[in-house]
């Protein structure tokens, strides 16, 4: 069987009130359509066309996938026409199933469910139950079998009573759908081709059109405005928060967790409260994370302890190495085993060997610390020139003085030890003592000034 998929994403989604098209609004950080070409491919489909209209530059540049096949829908002439325009890539395909660029959260168990229901039905539609089923279409039944969908607009008092409602997703027999498409007319309340006007077409056929249901009514929720998405949002992350749990994370309160990429994760890790995890990060075993702390795109090995505030981006961390409180890591930052990186510390593109501290307060960019150095409080490496960035080099065993400027490109040797408040310009000899400050005096006799009278 080859299965094509048709992602619906051509309305303009007025109530987002955005400038951004619907579709590119983020859940968990990646676009709302992003997750239903996600869930699509992993269905196995042969091949997914993208039905677009509204800001469809932005679209296309948003979504980095080679194998969409893209088709246009200029004017939004109602969802069956908006099929139709993407039935030209599906001509080898043995079913079709039409899936909504702003309904994100659709699970592979319920359109496997789905796609089950359609081996023995030329269609088969995702339907599901609601209290409150008000500008829904509404499935309608005889005898138990669906009749034909009736949209809120077009139903009678009595229809509007029914709680079934047509979900849009839906799975066809390709030939017989692209037949209905071409038959549908637009002579209802709002003027459009409905999609939905297919089920009469079946029925009318002697078609016995089945129904699957989703485990979860928000599995099938579209987003139309900002409090939707936010409502998608915290259901996504709960979701993730379980799995992580159930695989041998402690979240200290999983709804202040957010992951937003993938996390791998070994035994016992922990999670204080918001910590926000983005893009791919991997966590080893023991890994401790405090309060309020940024993980981005980043690898930390076993045993290491990042304590509160702290933000890491682009950054690998060595085993047992202690960052934070409010550290920050920036891109191309290599710790090896044992690093300690303490308060209002920041590292750039720099490397820093085993068991080497740098406790408090300072800058390092663009440099190559060795094993066992300990940074004084205060260092900065002078790494830019207004024009140009040189590194700086630090040897094993180095000791550096608090409020040391080390000015670029610059090399201390191993085991040398460099005076508290001095500015480095030169390389530094091993082994020696290096500073450069004015002798310390003391002025005998001298007073401080008065205030004077005016
Ligand atoms: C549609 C269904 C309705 C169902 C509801 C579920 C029809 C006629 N009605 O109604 O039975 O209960 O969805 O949410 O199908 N779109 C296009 N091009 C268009 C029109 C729509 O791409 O010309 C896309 C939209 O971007 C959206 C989806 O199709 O993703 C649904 O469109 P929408 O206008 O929201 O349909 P509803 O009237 O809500
Ligand atoms: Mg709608």
């Amino acid at each position: 069987m080859k299965l094509g998929v048709v992602i619906l994403a051509a309305g303009q989604g007025t109530r987002m009130k955005s400038a951004l098209p619907k579709v590119l609004h983020r859940v968990a950080g990646r676009p709302l359509v992003g997750h239903v070409i996600d869930t699509a491919r992993a269905l196995g489909a042969d091949k997914v066309a993208l039905v677009y209209g509204h800001g469809g530059d932005l679209v296309q540049q948003a979504i980095d996938d080679p194998a969409l096949i893209w088709a246009e829908q200029a004017e939004q002439l109602g969802t069956g026409h908006a099929v139709e325009q993407a039935m030209f890539a599906m001509a080898d395909m043995d079913r079709v199933l039409v899936l909504y660029g702003d309904v994100p959260l659709t699970t592979q168990a319920t359109l496997n469910s789905l796609i089950g229901q359609s081996r023995d039905s030329a269609l088969a539609l995702l339907t599901v139950t609601l209290d409150n089923p008000t500008g829904y279409g509404r499935i309608v039944r005889e005898d138990g079998r669906v009749t034909r969908i009736v949209e809120q607009k077009d139903a009678s008092d009595a229809e509007l009573q029914i709680r079934e409602i047509n979900t849009g997703i839906l799975i066809a027999d390709r030939a017989r759908l692209a037949d209905w498409l071409g038959r549908l007319e637009s002579n209802n309340a709002q003027g459009e081709f409905y999609l939905t006007d297919i089920v009469a077409m079946a029925v009318a056929e002697g078609i016995e059109v089945k129904t699957a249901h989703p485990a979860d009514a928000l599995e099938v929720e579209g987003v139309n405005d900002r409090v939707q998405l936010a409502t998608l949002e915290r259901r996504y992350q709960q979701v993730q928060a379980e799995q992580l749990m159930r695989q041998g994370v402690t979240l200290r309160d999983p709804a202040r967790f957010d992951l937003r990429g993938r996390l791998q994760s070994g035994q016992d890790v922990e999670l204080d409260v918001n910590v926000l995890i983005e893009g791919e990060v991997t966590l080893g075993n023991n890994v401790r994370v405090g309060a309020n702390t940024v993980i981005r795109n980043s690898r930390i090995a076993d045993g290491v302890w990042i304590k509160e505030n702290c933000v890491i981006e682009d950054a690998v961390i060595g085993a047992d190495s202690i960052i934070g409180p409010f550290a920050r890591l920036r891109p191309a930052t290599t710790l090896a085993e044992r690093v300690h990186v303490g308060n209002f510390v920041e590292l750039k593109k720099s490397d820093v060997a085993a068991g080497s501290k740098i406790n408090h307060l300072s800058y390092i960019g663009d440099c190559s610390i060795g094993r066992s150095v300990n940074i004084g409080a205060g260092t900065i490496t002078c790494n830019y020139d207004g024009v140009n960035k040189f590194r700086t080099v630090i040897g094993d065993g180095a000791f550096i003085g608090s409020d040391t400027q080390l000015v670029a490109p610059v090399e201390v040797g191993a085991g040398a030890t460099i005076g508290a408040g001095s500015t480095i310009t030169r390389d530094t000899p091993a082994e020696t003592l290096t500073l450069s400050r004015a002798k310390q005096i003391s002025l005998n006799g001298w007073k401080r000034p008065e205030k004077q009278d005016k």
